[in-house]
């Protein structure tokens, strides 16, 4: 590599790897490849450690106790939701802690659905939503009696802004859509989408949980009514994820479950509620998921959001430009804004098969549908095998998989 390539390198790849301790295993006989950063991210030594500090120093119930280790416990948790809302460029008051990514659309569906949508409302989504995109607006459509309505996409794999713009009506009461496509890697000009949508007097949710952990993200610049991600695909813990919404539609929302922690006041005759995020967030929740979220955002801001997303755009373009030299592999998404993630075919093998021999080799992708059945139904396809990278994959490891996909293929012919 020449001196102003090298230079210009911003990542030390080695340096990065040294922090996960799971990379050193081998998988079959082989050091572990780990290509399958959509479905979840390896964790830093930094995250693993705060989950060890946190049961270690600080465990107790949160919001409810005078004692010491339940206030450092709560003053802990919502620090992290201040650096998490830092993070996004929204309020504390805005970020509310959820499971993940599905349980925060679940949360806006029911309490959006119940405030706002009427008999034979609309509510759009597009073809390359994920199913956590579809079934909680599809639930809230059968309750409401409202109309689910689909923006297609087009053969390479980009939504058909037209199309988008045809469907928007004055009955068109939210649009979901996804930022990044979790199979496609498509990137989704989410700006322009939601400035059409809000001029349609729209509300409008993203779900990041694809874009989170690739790129910068500023919900205030976006303009988005909500935002949606999940702890564990940005190299924090699972179970733990983050609804952000807008002030304007939390304060108007109905409570999403009853329990412990969200109310002001409970009697028999009447009971009232907290304001948000507490209002969303009854029973004791994933403190610790909570907690070590805040670390994970800690790492990613010292790697450089912007630092992660330069170095894994180098590894997709390669692994694409590598994958086209190989006779008879289909790319399933060529949109021309791609981040993240590459699906492929091989000739007609199975995904299946070329993941099972891509294992032997220890090399980790993601085969099948990827919870996008729709999506695989408008490419008349079974499903791919894709490839998604983290900011500790490397370019040998490309190699790896490249030589493993012909292996594979000479394998299965
Ligand atoms: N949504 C995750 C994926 O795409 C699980 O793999």
């Amino acid at each position: 590599m020449n001196e102003v390539l090298q230079e210009k390198k911003i990542i030390d790849v080695e340096q990065i790897r040294s922090q996960f301790p799971i990379l050193n295993r081998k998988v079959n006989g082989q050091p572990l490849v780990y290509l399958d950063n959509a479905a979840t991210t390896q964790k830093p030594q930094a995250v693993l450690d705060a989950i060890q500090k946190y049961y270690s120093e600080i465990n107790a119930n949160i919001h409810r106790g005078v004692h010491t280790l339940s206030q450092e416990a709560t003053d802990a948790y919502e620090y992290s939701r201040k650096t998490i809302a830092d993070f996004i460029n929204a309020k504390s008051s805005e970020i509310i802690f959820t499971r993940g990514t599905t349980e925060s659309i679940n949360l806006v569906a029911s309490c959006f659905g119940k405030k706002f949508v009427n008999a034979g409302d609309e509510i759009l989504v597009t073809e390359m939503e994920h199913h956590s995109n579809i079934v909680p607006w599809q639930l809230m459509c059968e309750e409401r009696k409202a109309v689910l309505k689909v923006i297609p996409v087009t053969d390479s794999g980009e939504l058909m802004l037209d199309e988008l713009t045809k469907l928007l009506s004055s009955k068109t009461k939210l649009l979901a859509l996804t930022h990044v496509s979790n199979t496609l890697g498509t990137v989704n000009d989410v700006k322009e989408i939601i400035s059409l949508a809000h001029k349609n007097g729209t509300a409008i949710l993203i779900d990041g949980a694809q874009a989170i952990a690739h790129t910068q993200v500023d919900v205030q610049e976006l303009d988005c009514d909500f935002y949606c991600f999940s702890g564990h695909k940005m190299y924090g813990p699972t179970g733990i994820g983050i609804l952000f919404g807008k002030e304007k539609f939390l304060n108007e929302f109905p409570p999403y479950q009853g329990g412990g922690g969200m109310i002001k006041e409970v009697s028999f005759a009447k009971t009232t509620y907290a304001d948000s995020p507490m209002k969303f967030e009854a029973g004791t929740p994933n403190i610790e998921g909570g907690i070590v979220l805040g670390e994970a955002v800690k790492w990613m801001k010292n790697v450089g959001v912007k630092n992660i997303a330069e170095h894994e755009h180098e590894l997709l373009h390669y692994a694409i430009a590598q994958l086209k030299t190989i006779d008879g592999v289909r790319i399933i998404g060529e949109a021309k804004n791609h981040a993240s993630a590459v699906s492929f075919l091989v000739g007609t093998n199975h995904p299946y098969d070329t993941g099972v021999i891509l294992d032997k080799l220890g090399i980790a992708v993601r085969t099948g549908h990827h919870c996008n059945q729709p999506l695989m139904k408008r490419f008349n396809i079974p499903g791919t095998v894709r490839a998604s990278f983290a900011v500790y994959n490397a370019n040998e490891e490309v190699d790896k998989l490249i030589e493993g996909v012909k292996r594979a293929k000479k394998m299965l012919s």
